[in-house]
């Protein structure tokens, strides 16, 4: 769990909004619910390196340098996260690690990196995958820091299959997220819906869990099309996404087990966002220590029930309508994750009510909305 600059910031980036959000963390309550990461990603390197190929951070937009800003993050209780690539260069052309490992992880280390979010993008001089993320997890591992190791590789080469053999504690599943419910096939990243449909068909819940984590890639809670462009405007008016889809959006994240990073301009976190983002229950169904991933009961059909098994014997279920009308979504404690008993604790995550039932269950639920219950054995 954390903050991440892409989403909100992309490639404008600046150390001062990265100690705004480090601020914006503590002040929002986010920090308290267990955001504790914040991840600068592609941009913050100066465009050339230094003489002996160390990475050097672009004197305007971070003119105290990273290890300043490290330390700023650590003072606020948080972790500090940077960003690389595999390759010869970021997918925003600035300077890579591929073939300078070893040089770029003691040099994170030396700054008081805690994570390391490493992108596919560059000249890959004909290296395959495995072996370049391979030369990453080794260099990490060589080093006397406990780095987090954050695989950035589409999902391209299955990196479900290989992650944690590299050292990864997660590894991208997916093109990029948007700020919209779909995308067209000509249109750049993948919408909510489009990236729930994607691990549906993926099936890779099985590679799944603790120390090694399917990342369907950071939260769009916030964000409108023009992110980074408007500030300090409520984020919850200008987003394109509506609130249905908003908590379809945090509830299938939850219910995944997915990194939940934050991507928005925390500065301007309205009321409902902060809400959500903050919600007990749905934050306790995605840290759940057994760290299982959901798995829904059909596919493609506009409605289906994600469910996973939680800790205390009970399950997380999510009760998802995807379609354009309104559904009743009927389930069962005997087709959950739960364990068999004669009664069950029913408790919606959204509003805090709690009933009884001896196993039948179901929901009202609004199109491209998500009711999620907690599923207890009495
Ligand atoms: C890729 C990644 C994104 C982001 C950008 C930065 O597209 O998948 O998450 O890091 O690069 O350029």
């Amino acid at each position: 769990m954390g903050w991440n600059s892409w989403n909100a910031y992309s490639c404008t980036v600046t150390e001062a909004d990265v100690r705004a959000a480090a601020d914006a963390l503590v002040e929002t309550g986010l920090r308290a619910t267990g955001y504790e990461y914040v991840v600068v990603d592609d941009c913050w390197m100066a465009e050339e390196t230094a003489d002996d190929g160390r990475l050097r951070a672009d004197p305007a937009d971070f003119p105290s340098g990273i290890p300043a800003l490290a330390d700023y993050v650590h003072d606020c209780g948080l972790q500090f996260g940077l960003y690389s690539s595999a390759g010869s260069h970021t997918c925003q052309g600035y300077p890579a690690s591929l073939g300078r490992e070893r040089l770029h992880a003691r040099q994170f280390a030396d700054w008081g990196v805690d994570y390391l979010k490493y992108d596919n993008c560059g000249d890959h001089r004909g290296r395959d995958p495995v072996d370049r993320y391979a030369a990453m997890g080794e260099a990490l591992a060589a080093v006397e820091r406990d780095i987090v190791y954050s695989i950035c590789e589409w999902g391209r080469n299955a990196p479900w299959e290989w992650g944690r053999n590299v050292g990864g504690h997660l590894w991208r599943t997916t093109d990029d997220v948007v700020a919209k419910w779909r995308t067209r096939d000509d249109e750049f990243g993948l919408g909510i819906c489009d990236i729930i449909d994607r691990t549906s068909a993926l099936d890779i819940g099985a590679a799944h869990g603790p120390h090694g984590w399917n990342d369907p890639d950071m939260l769009q809670v916030g964000n409108g099309p023009d992110s980074g462009q408007s500030r300090h405007e409520p984020t919850d008016v200008r987003r394109p996404l509506t609130d249905a889809e908003t908590r379809s959006h945090f509830a299938l994240w939850c219910l995944l087990g997915a990194p939940l990073m934050v991507g928005t301009d925390l500065e301007a976190l309205g009321e409902r966002d902060r809400e959500l983002l903050t919600n007990e229950h749905l934050v306790a169904i995605n840290q759940d220590p057994l760290g299982l991933q959901a798995t829904p009961d059909r596919r493609d059909d506009a409605v289906s029930v994600w469910s996973k098994r939680l800790r205390d014997g009970g399950a997380a279920v999510g009760l998802f309508n995807r379609g354009e009308e309104r559904a009743t979504i009927h389930s069962h404690a005997d087709s959950v994750a739960v364990s068999a008993h004669n009664s069950y604790r029913v408790l919606d995550c959204w509003s805090g009510d709690e009933w009884e039932t001896d196993g039948a269950f179901h929901a009202e639920v609004e199109p491209r909305d998500t009711v999620v219950y907690r599923v207890t054995p009495k």
